[in-house]
């Protein structure tokens, strides 16, 4: 593969800056971000008064665990637009979750903001191997999604050529990808399965694509799915972080000249990791839940949300930003079959080891009698395979994942095409227990 890291020169200084710099414009943020909340959104103030803090309190950045946790519960309860800290005549965007589970949570932008969204996506597609000049495929979803319009407004600004395609249509897709002479693609990893499939059926070699970058994510995907697609499109894939909450994409991305974990973009964002039982910070390196401050935002500004994301802090290698290690998974989403907790994820990395089948899958839990059971549901790779050999991979993973992930499955090989497909984030489990 090419190598397409970029020069020093054209990255921002504060991406290599010294930590006591980094730390020092974080403090100055922080407080104004502190602020900022607690003058002109009335949850923040009372949810400080209450636990007896104000922002006047901050010192030191370690400061912060002093104030209170922010959830999505807190979102819902302000719905609309009650967590906005600016009036709302000044709000030049908003996005808002699919609220399938209850009500939507929205988020807002006043015009700076999405002017920092943009460099911060132009900074995540840069750090990816994007270049000035490329021709950008976008296939996030364009709408209320922060995916499709957070990639186009980075995309933009980094001076790129924008191709809006949004998810959907996928045999186009390849038709666009082609004609446009796409260099990056910016999709869900799931959604670029699809997109694959779509090539071969067309009868083309993938590896023959204009692609030379993939920047995916807005779900979580392992290592091995990396080398699947890289292999598959002979291109870099590399990971991009964010959520709505917090921002939308570009919170934190992968760097392409090393691919190990994603940087995240510390002069905006604050990260800690924190033992979700507790709420107690744990040290870099240690794994728990995810959590985030926004450091300049001023529509929307977010004080210690929880994410439910579980990763680990690292240090800084490509740049001094602390890295979050690839995510494992949500709290959310974990099972517990058993008494064991399992990710989608360990599933993924054992389906990835077993040739003849394809790396599409879907979790399927039901209940018999008192007992959890868990289905993978996989399907044949493409190409000609006998029902013996099919019968003969599905054992495999079925032991795979007994001896590593530690559980007993029931594995469903179906024939190749037979795993529902994303256009946009793949639906990894289906809960068919009965409801408590
Ligand atoms: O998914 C924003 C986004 C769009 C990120 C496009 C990257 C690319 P939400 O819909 O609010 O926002 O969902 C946020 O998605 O808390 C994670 O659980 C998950 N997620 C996002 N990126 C990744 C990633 C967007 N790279 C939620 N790896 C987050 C794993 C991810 N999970």
């Amino acid at each position: 593969m090419l190598d397409l890291t970029p020069k020093r020169e054209d990255l921002d200084p504060i991406e290599i800056a010294s930590r006591d710099e980094i730390a020092a414009l974080q403090l100055k943020r922080m407080k104004w971000s502190l602020a900022h909340a607690y003058a002109n959104v009335p949850f923040y103030r009372t949810s400080f008064d209450k636990a007896g803090i104000h922002p006047d309190d901050l010192k030191s950045l370690s400061d912060l665990a002093k104030f209170p946790f922010t959830v999505k519960q807190d979102l819902r309860d302000n719905y609309p637009f009650g967590m906005f800290a600016v009036p709302r005549e000044q709000v030049a965007r908003v996005h808002a979750s699919s609220g399938t589970t209850g009500q939507p949570t929205v988020v807002g932008y006043t015009a700076r903001d999405i002017d920092t969204w943009a460099s911060c996506v132009a900074r995540s597609m840069r750090a990816s191997g994007t270049r000035p000049g490329d021709v950008v495929h976008i296939s996030y979803g364009y709408g209320l999604f922060t995916g499709g319009l957070g990639a186009h407004y980075g995309a933009e600004k980094l001076g790129c050529t924008v191709v809006p395609v949004s998810g959907g249509m996928t045999p186009r897709q390849v038709k666009l990808i082609e004609d446009f002479g796409a260099s990056t693609i910016m999709v869900t990893p799931s959604y670029a399965l699809s997109i694959l499939d779509a090539y071969r059926e067309q009868g083309l070699d993938p590896r023959k694509s204009p692609l030379k970058v993939g920047i995916f994510g807005a779900e979580p995907w392992t290592n091995a799915m990396r080398e699947e697609i890289e292999q598959a499109f002979d291109m870099h894939a590399v990971d991009i972080y964010g959520l709505s909450e917090v921002m939308g994409p570009g919170v934190a991305n992968e760097c392409v000249e090393t691919k190990d974990g994603l940087h995240i973009w510390e002069d905006h964002f604050y990260p800690e990791v924190i033992n979700p039982e507790t709420g107690v910070p744990v040290a870099d390196g240690e794994q728990g839940e995810l959590v985030f401050t926004s450091l300049t935002k001023e529509a929307f500004p977010i004080i210690r949300y929880r994410t439910r994301d579980l990763t680990r802090l690292l240090p800084g290698t490509a740049r001094t930003m602390r890295r979050m290690e690839k995510i494992t998974g949500r709290s959310d989403d974990m099972i517990i079959l058993r008494g064991v907790n399992i990710f989608p994820t360990q599933i993924e990395e054992q389906l990835m080891e077993v040739a003849g089948l394809a790396p599409h899958f879907q979790i399927e839990l039901s209940r018999e009698g008192r007992m959890d059971e868990m289905r993978v549901h996989v399907e044949a790779a493409e190409g000609p395979m006998g029902s013996e050999a099919l019968e003969k991979a599905a054992e495999t993973l079925k032991r795979r994942i007994k001896e590593r992930v530690g559980v007993t499955v029931a594995i469903t090989a179906h024939g190749s095409g037979g795993v529902a497909r994303s256009q946009g984030k793949a639906v990894r489990i289906i809960d068919n227990r009965p409801k408590a």
